[in-house]
């Protein structure tokens, strides 16, 4: 009797395993699995792949997992915003190929903001090393989470989901992001917007933004002198 109402039971989830099996391989977002213990990348390499092909394993040393990259601040007054960031890529870093994580560091200068952007392929976490940072994030209900970070704080950034840091202290900041991707990719969204190449048509700017076709000329010469 037990075992009969058990198959029965087994039947009936069947459907419910599979769906969930699907659900599971959908959702599955994060860089694909290494093959193997390392895939240190062949930056040379001229085939189009997604990562980079691999040199080979018998020539690898320990320097190509290593850079310091990160050890100095990046330039926070080459652009109008007051920050920079350093991302460990491939090209400095050839052990992080397949490994599916990079690690970023921001400088900020006084009153610095990362403007609102989005990371399409990775979630991040962000450690505040120094500074007091006001983070947040916008979920796809327009509803804002936002956060007074100081030194030593942590705080997670949502996969995709639109997010900004401002320096509020008085002095610079800097801030240590991990992010689950080698390639998180990041879309800044002021200059998509306003500084694509080529411009996204005024009347396009205009409607979405209810504003005049001067106002989307001064922005773009605000954003990108252009
Ligand atoms: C890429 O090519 C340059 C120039 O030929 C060479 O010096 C370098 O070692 C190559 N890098 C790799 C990872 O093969
Ligand atoms: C390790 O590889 C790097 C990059 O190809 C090279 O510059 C370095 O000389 C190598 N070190 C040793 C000990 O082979
Ligand atoms: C970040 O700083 C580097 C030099 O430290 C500079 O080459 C780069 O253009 C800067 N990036 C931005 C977005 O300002
Ligand atoms: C930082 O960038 C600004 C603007 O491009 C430039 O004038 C300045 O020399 C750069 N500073 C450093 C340390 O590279
Ligand atoms: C910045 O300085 C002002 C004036 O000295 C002080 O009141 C404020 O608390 C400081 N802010 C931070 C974040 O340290």
């Amino acid at each position: 009797m037990a075992m009969e109402i058990s198959s029965v039971s087994y039947m009936k989830a069947l459907p419910l395993v599979l769906i969930l099996l699907l659900t599971i391989t959908q959702v599955k977002c994060s860089d694909p699995d290494p093959l193997q213990d390392f895939c240190v990348a062949d930056t040379n390499s001229t085939s189009f792949l997604n990562g980079f092909p691999c040199i080979n394993p018998s020539t690898v040393n320990a320097s190509q997992f290593k850079t310091p990259a990160l050890g100095v601040p990046g330039n926070t007054s080459a652009n109008p915003f007051g920050f920079n960031v350093t991302l460990t890529t491939v090209q400095n870093l050839p052990g992080l190929n397949t490994q599916g994580l990079a690690l970023a560091r921001t400088d900020f200068a006084k009153g610095g903001l990362v403007p609102p952007h989005i990371h399409p392929r990775a979630s991040e976490i962000a450690f505040v090393v120094k500074g007091v940072v006001l983070v947040g994030f916008v979920d796809t209900s327009n509803k804002l989470f936002t956060q007074n970070l100081k030194a030593g704080d942590v705080f997670v950034f949502p996969r995709a989901q639109l997010h900004f840091l401002l320096n509020l202290g008085n002095s610079t900041a800097i801030t240590i992001s991990g992010l689950n991707s080698q390639s998180p990719g990041a879309q800044i969204v002021p200059l998509a917007a306003f500084g694509s190449n080529p411009e996204i048509p005024p009347a396009v700017l205009e409607k979405a933004f209810q504003i005049s076709s001067e106002e989307v000329k001064k922005i773009r010469k605000n954003l990108i002198g252009g």
